[in-house]
């Protein structure tokens, strides 16, 4: 059975998508909200295609660990995890906006009731068995381990050391499972994403599958075995079938059948293990359809190690939103870094995208284009014409294109290329703008056809850019539509299709969509990259000099000295961001001559993509340096006020090597 076919006695299909469930036993972190802003913006994609959707996370509240930081707390376990989950519902989750359908908690009365009955049916029919349990346990992970399993000694997952444990258990005979596990990996390539992942589950599973542990004496704090009340169900058993109570198993079979099995599973590459083996074993002994995909994805880390509460190194999600707001947040983390690799968080480099892709880009076209439409048109959006140019129909083509690239790269799940795609069409939009000047059409009254196609196609665009961003943005669609004059809210994502604009609406300019921020100081090297004449050496900042409000020192030169400084046109043939120097840009500009390389700290104010073919001024004598490793040699001429950076470009394109004096 496929997605597609997934039909209950309603006929509606639903797109299941699942995130981990939390510990509610440390503050959660931006690691924690990473999976869950994926997992959102995924649902939220499928809602807004007419897909009903069941999303589903929530918290992991039983197991050993929670109960030991319960009595720390001086409470019992259901007092402590009561105030936690309470939190990560509200501000948490509603802070970023997560839109889950269902918030499970494994202290829901029908979760235990599911647990139970799915333990006594395998019990039943012999997967489930007594024994004695006689090896190591890793508390914090709450993960069995037999001893040749371990590394020095220590968990092989966390290297945190592990208690031994020796005591009556039921165990999950897995190992019945290992070879139809294997086949079925091997016969459904995309169950396990991405490939890296599954090729380590491969191997893991090809070293032997022994049986689980799946029970606990001595303590109380769990779903207790059916009939045998001294023993609880081992914490990630109770926490894996989660997904089968969420989706109405045993308890609503309606919904169950409209539901099951989920599309997509996401979570976090260290669980996995958990998720591709234990998991779809359980649903193998139970007979049930596996999930179509598991994606594990990589981890936001602080330098080199993981996000954790444990390492200190934690950041905070609500502190942040309320810094940035929501959008800038969930933006940076579904931008940053292309979903199922690790990236590292620097509260820089969010405030850059911040700068470059909302202020910058898209804040500046809607300024741009609301300020065109009041001086040009008399604030109302103007209705097209048919027109013959090409060029009009360019941004109506590309939005084509990106309608399906957007939905492609969403159903593989690759979150930051859909995002790359929507920027495709934000740039056009503002190298239109250049390339139709509407100032200048706005001169020949002749020309009012053309002024009026260009100003509606940069609306449209616009318009069509607040449909796209609906599913990973909650604030900033709607504010780019009310300030096109559009009233309801984006509910299909059919409306991403050109031309349904009908012109006459009318602008409402309002505050610019993202403050520019400062960018923090650098080290020094990096400062000397910041040379662009007249600009700070923190890039963006607006120094004494650049600000049209210092007083002006006037320190006069000569002629001669002046003819010192070799200045030239030039033309950037490439560019691109330098690794770790994320303000950096490597440029090759044609100086007439030759190709040389320039390191110019102007990241924050365009992006590689449109510099290139832009013609510049450079100074060609500059004794050349190296910046990050890379021999810069000479400095493009720019102007900056008010944190505005502008690149200095001979008004007429002029041969390369053409010198300025
Ligand atoms: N309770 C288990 C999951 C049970 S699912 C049946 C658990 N909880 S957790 O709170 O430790 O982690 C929840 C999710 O957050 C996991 O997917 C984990 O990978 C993710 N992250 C925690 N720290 C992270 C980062 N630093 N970076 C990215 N994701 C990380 O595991």
């Amino acid at each position: 059975m496929t997605s597609g076919e997934k039909q209950g006695s309603t006929g509606q299909k639903v797109w299941y998508l699942t995130t981990p469930i939390y510990y509610p036993s440390d503050n959660l972190h931006i690691g924690h909200a990473y999976t869950t802003v994926a997992a959102d913006a995924l649902a939220r994609f499928h809602r807004l295609k007419g897909e009903p959707v069941w999303f589903v996370t929530g918290t992991d509240e039983h197991g050993q660990k929670i109960a030991q930081k319960a009595q720390e707390a001086g409470k019992t376990p259901k007092e402590f995890v009561d105030g936690i989950v309470s939190f990560i519902r509200d501000p948490l989750w509603k802070t970023l906006g997560i839109s889950y359908d269902r918030f499970i908690r494994t202290t829901d009365p029908d979760h235990a009731q599911v647990v139970q009955n799915v333990f006594e049916q395998l019990l039943a029919q012999g997967d489930i068995y007594k024994g004695t349990y006689e090896g190591w346990y890793c508390l914090p992970d709450e993960t069995f381990w037999t001893e040749s399993k371990l590394v020095d000694g220590k968990c092989p997952d966390c290297g945190r050391p592990v208690e031994r444990v020796q005591q009556d258990s039921y165990f999950f005979k897995m190992s019945r499972y290992q070879d139809r596990m294997i086949e079925y990996i091997l016969s459904h390539p995309d169950f396990i994403q991405p490939t890296s992942r599954r090729n380590e589950m491969l191997s893991f599973l090809e070293s032997g599958l022994e049986d689980l542990s799946i029970s606990r004496t001595g303590m109380s704090w769990g779903i207790p075995v059916p009939h045998d009340p001294e023993h609880v169900i081992y914490v990630w058993f109770d926490a894996l079938v989660n997904y089968l109570t969420a989706a109405g198993y045993l308890e609503d079979p309606d919904k169950f059948a409209r539901t099951w099995p989920p599309n997509v599973q996401l979570v976090g590459k260290e669980i996995v293990r958990f998720h591709t083996i234990i998991w779809p074993i359980i649903l193998m002994a139970l007979n049930l359809p596996l999930p179509e995909r598991v994606f594990g994805h990589g981890w936001l880390l602080i330098g080199d190690t993981k996000m954790s509460k444990s390492r200190g190194n934690a950041v905070d999600p609500i502190a942040l939103t309320k810094k940035y707001g929501v959008d800038a947040v969930r933006y940076y983390l579904l931008r940053e870094v292309p979903f199922g690799a690790d990236g590292s968080y620097t509260e820089d480099a969010l405030r850059l995208r911040i700068n470059v892709d909302l202020a910058n880009d898209l804040g500046n076209l809607l300024s741009r284009t609301t300020a065109m439409i009041n001086r040009f048109a008399q604030g109302q959006i103007p209705e097209p014409h048919p027109s013959p140019k090409e060029i009009d129909r360019s941004l109506a083509k590309l939005a084509a294109e990106i309608f399906d690239e957007v939905d492609k790269a969403m159903q593989q799940l690759l979150i930051s290329d859909a995002l790359t795609q929507i920027y495709r069409l934000i740039h056009a939009a503002n190298k239109y703008i250049e390339d139709r000047a509407p100032w200048n059409l706005a001169k020949d009254p002749a020309q009012k056809e053309d002024l009026d196609n260009v100003l509606y196609n940069l609306a449209e665009t616009l318009r069509i850019v607040s449909v796209l961003l609906t599913p990973f943005l909650i604030e900033t669609p709607q504010k780019i539509r009310q300030q096109l004059g559009l009233t309801h809210p984006v509910v299909s994502y059919q409306e991403a299709i050109f031309g349904q604009l009908q012109g006459g609406e009318r602008i409402n300019r309002g505050d610019p969509l993202f403050p520019r921020l400062e960018l923090y100081s650098e080290p020094e090297e990096d400062k000397e990259a910041g040379r662009v004449v007249s600009a700070s050496p923190s890039v963006t900042g607006v120094s004494a000099q650049d600000s049209h409000n210092a007083p002006e020192q006037v320190n006069e030169i000569t002629i001669e000295e002046f003819q010192k400084i070799d200045l030239r046109v030039g033309t950037i043939r490439h560019a691109e961001v330098v690794p770790n120097a994320d303000r950096l840009l490597k440029l090759t500009v044609f100086d007439g001559l030759r190709e040389r390389t320039i390191v110019s700290g102007i990241r924050a104010h365009y992006n590689p993509e449109q510099l290139i073919g832009q013609q510049v001024v450079l100074v060609a004598n500059l004794k050349p340096v190296k910046l990050r490793g890379i021999l810069s040699e000479g400095m493009l001429l720019a102007g900056s006020d008010n944190g505005q950076l502008s690149l200095v470009a001979p008004v007429v394109k002029l041969p390369e090597g053409a010198r300025v004096k």
